[in-house]
């Protein structure tokens, strides 16, 4: 497995969070957590995954498996052996990962806008047909057709700042790192089994207007982990950290306040 150089942000000091970011975009979406967490006392640790933001890909794939094994890298580099494990969408297959391969090393987890099941065939070849658009035409067209999406209602037409702050992560990814990353989640394996097997206590997150990971996936998740908790988001859909901060940390904050003390 080749290994490449991790860029990452190390900001805060007390119990430590690894936050674990979404497709096609890099650490910068937990600016808003990294701020209010180390006014609260925690530390994060935010890596930029294999592809995405400043870490370069090895190759036209880069698995979640991978990106799990340098989010560990990456604590090693710090020098920390257990964290909260926080991640949202690809991040979650990430933290699913990252469980399964460190499950020692895991204080707790938080997964946000996430879900188990692999995809299906169909959503396999969408993926495909986007990593095609990318490298023939780059991101915008893929800004353009998320968007929508990855936003709810209201933010898109009250939060113009948060709107230009996602559509700006996407088009200043790079292509070939996000068509890497796009086909290693096209080959991520069903995580439904391991739900069973995660006892660290988990918080689950997500948006109720959220069309890509909906409330449904969550509900999922949370009968199965057995010591889990689920937060609904109002007036958020993908991307809950950046379009409702407030209640984001809040929720997240109360989690690691129960949990560290
Ligand atoms: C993400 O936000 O990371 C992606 O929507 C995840 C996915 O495409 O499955």
């Amino acid at each position: 497995m080749p290994g490449v150089e991790l860029a990452y942000i190390n900001a805060g000091e007390g119990p430590v969070v690894l936050f674990l970011h979404g497709f096609p975009f890099d650490k910068s979406m937990w600016s808003d957590q990294i701020e209010a967490l180390s006014a609260a006392g925690f530390r994060g640790v935010v890596p930029d995954l294999r592809g995405l933001g400043e870490t370069k890909a090895a190759g036209e794939i880069s698995t979640m498996e991978e990106m799990a094994r340098d989010a560990a890298t990456v604590l090693d580099q710090v020098g920390i052996e257990q964290a909260v494990i926080c991640g949202l969408s690809m991040g979650g297959y990430v933290a699913f990962e990252f469980a399964h391969l460190f499950p020692s090393r895991v204080r707790g987890l938080v997964l946000a806008g996430t879900r188990a099941p692999a995809d299906n065939e169909q959503e396999k070849v969408g993926r495909e047909q986007q990593v095609q658009t990318m490298l023939r035409a780059g991101m915008v067209p893929i800004s353009i057709a998320t968007v929508p999406k990855l936003l709810a209602e209201r933010t898109r037409t009250e939060k113009p700042d948060v709107v230009k702050r996602v559509r700006t992560m996407i088009t200043r990814s790079d292509p070939k790192g996000a068509a890497a990353a796009q086909r290693g989640m096209a080959a991520r394996r069903d995580y439904t089994d391991d739900l069973l097997n995660i006892t660290a206590p988990t918080l689950i997150i997500v948006g109720r207007e959220d069309p890509i990971r909906p409330v449904s996936d969550a509900a999922f998740m949370h009968e199965r982990i057995r010591n889990s908790r689920l937060e609904i988001i109002e007036d958020a859909a993908h991307m809950a950290n950046i379009e409702q901060p407030e209640k984001f940390n809040r929720i997240l904050l109360d989690f690691l306040n129960k949990l560290v003390h």
